[in-house]
């Protein structure tokens, strides 16, 4: 079965938000961050980003999404949830060019980062899209698409009355796995202990996944550290790793 059809983007639409600047998580875009340059647009060959070009976003209605079409080519594709400044999604995908990253982000200026860094590094295997990551896999992308999902430093939320808003979650862990192929990985990651162990059980106890570790996963050497698993590490925190695979 296909993804249900939406008819059209519609911002006042649910699941559609303007980024909330009270949110945990929320950050303002840290310009002293690696990687992180303000555009200069007296600079030669500044223009605005065309957005009819490959790699500024997919299209954001209609029909599932051809990812052999978005992409240029057949090759496993890989979500990243939140990719933030898109430092991580940008390392990850220089460093494995075989694979296709498709990111989605909320947050305008990391989006805006994300996309310096790809045509900075001359990345062929990136797309962004904005928008709410949950609307983009239930509407845009069809069953056993992806490779692997990244969920890096998802917004804890951490007071109870919030932790309906949480990314994992049964039903969006339900939804996320059944666009990964047989074998494909959701790799989360954490530095907030107690949604470590509520992903843990969420997880563990979706029948259509599977855990090759004990509990958590060995930190893997791919996943390149972020802003927010700096912050966690400078505060003290243990960071969290949580690799699963479809059946
Ligand atoms: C705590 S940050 C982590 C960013 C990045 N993964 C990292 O490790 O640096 C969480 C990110 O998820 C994004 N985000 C939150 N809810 C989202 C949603 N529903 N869809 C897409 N991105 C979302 C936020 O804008 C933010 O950039």
């Amino acid at each position: 079965m296909g993804a249900p059809a939406r008819n059209t983007t519609d911002a006042s639409a649910p699941g559609w938000s303007a980024p909330d600047k009270d949110a945990p998580g929320w950050s303002a875009p840290d310009e002293g961050a690696p990687g992180w340059s303000a555009p200069d647009k007296d600079a030669p060959g500044w223009s605005a980003p065309d957005k009819d070009a490959p790699g500024w976003s997919v299209p954001d209605e209609g029909a599932p999404i051809d990812l052999v079409a978005l992409f240029g080519r057949r090759a496993p594709v890989v979500l990243e949830i939140g990719s933030g400044m898109g430092d991580a999604t940008a390392a990850m995908a220089a460093a494995d060019p075989g694979r296709d990253y498709l990111a989605v982000e909320v947050h305008t200026p990391g989006i805006a980062n994300l996309l310096a860094l790809t045509e900075r590094h001359g990345l062929t295997n990136v797309r962004i899209a904005r928008g709410d990551a949950l609307d983009l896999v239930r509407y845009l992308l069809p069953p056993d698409a992806l490779d692997a999902v990244h969920a890096f430093f998802p917004d804890p939320w951490p007071k109870p009355r919030h932790h309906k808003r949480r990314l994992i979650q049964p039903e969006h862990v339900a939804l996320l796995r059944s666009r990964l192929v047989p074998g494909g990985t959701l790799h989360c990651a954490t530095d907030w202990a107690e949604y470590a162990e509520s992903m843990l059980q969420t997880l563990t106890a979706d029948p259509g996944l599977v855990n090759p570790y004990a509990d958590y996963a060995l930190r893997p050497a791919h996943r390149p550290v972020t802003k927010f698993e700096r912050r966690g590490t400078a505060a003290g925190r243990r960071i969290f790793d949580l690799i699963f695979h479809r059946r």
